[in-house]
């Protein structure tokens, strides 16, 4: 069925040429598209890994246990379970309350992982990837999508992703979090009882953690325009317009970023998991 027909017109003047050009577009169903390239692989990958993720860190948010290394006197802490506000003696409010029925699920990480998970899912980069992979609207650039109007971002529910400004404050002092626990990943217990600068394998598994969350963060466009987005003129602003360049470098790697940060999070609770479990040994560099 035509959907609209545009009409170019070129009025001829003496001595010119009239011409006249009719185009119709049409309305494809969904899936359809003249592309002939492999447009749905980005968006199964998309699915298969971020899916992957989701469900793996759902699990582990669960169990409540393996979540702290501290053989050889290390203190690796997953970053899922960052800050452990409650649930063990060494929690920041010490161990589950007694009032708190035993029926309801509980975990340090059901306490925290919200706020990590609220800020990366209203990331402006995956809701394009998820909206694609997930309930294929758009499927694709050209490719036919499943409803015939587009509300966008505008109405409920989808207008609460703007809630993503708000998730970067939290996202901000998360990484201060993290990255107190690199360093204390850094200090290990020795037999004289007292710690000791070291380095282990967790040790780096935490840092890097930390580098790429904070590239990922640090390239947010809510970031962006909240350094730069807000004045007309930034060339008087020197202070301002450095931050603004900095942002506007990670910015640029935000993608990669989102996948790289994803893969690492996820990786960094399996290796203190696996530690924990007695499955990997930890080692000590020095
Ligand atoms: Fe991706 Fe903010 S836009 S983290």
């Amino acid at each position: 069925m035509p959907l609209c027909i545009f009409r170019f017109g070129v009025l001829a003047t003496e001595g010119f040429l009239m011409a006249s050009n009719l185009v119709s577009i049409t309305r494809r169903g969904l899936g359809e598209t003249a592309r002939k390239d492999l447009w749905w692989a980005q968006p199964l990958i998309t699915f298969i890994v971020f899916g992957s993720f989701v469900v793996y860190s759902t699990w582990a948010a669960f169990q409540g246990v393996h979540y702290l290394f501290t053989g050889g006197g290390a203190h690796y802490l997953s970053p899922f379970y960052s800050p452990e506000l409650l649930g063990s003696a060494t929690a920041w409010f010490g161990p589950k309350p007694g009032w708190i029925p035993t029926w309801i699920p509980f975990t340090a990480a059901l306490l925290v992982l919200w706020a990590p998970g609220g800020f990366r899912f209203t990331c402006y980069y995956y809701r394009g990837a998820y909206y694609k992979a997930f309930w294929a609207d758009p499927p694709a650039c050209a490719v036919g999508e499943p409803r015939s109007s587009y509300r966008g971002e505008r109405k409920f529910p989808l207008i609460l992703q703007n809630v993503h400004r708000y998730f970067l404050y939290l996202a901000l002092l998360f990484l201060i979090i993290l990255a107190y626990d690199a360093i204390e990943g850094m200090f290990f217990m020795g037999v004289d009882g007292r710690r000791h600068f070291g380095i282990g394998v967790g040790t780096l598994v935490l840092v890097v953690n930390v580098i790429l969350l904070s590239s990922y963060t640090f390239g947010c466009h809510s970031l962006r325009h909240l350094v730069g987005g807000r004045c007309d003129q930034l060339s008087d602003k020197p202070i301002q317009q450095t931050a603004w360049k900095c942002v506007n470098k990670f910015n640029r790697r935000h993608m990669l970023l989102a996948w790289l940060s994803l893969f690492w999070v996820a990786f960094s609770d399996i290796y203190v998991r696996l530690c924990s479990m007695g499955v990997l040994a930890d080692y000590r560099i020095f």
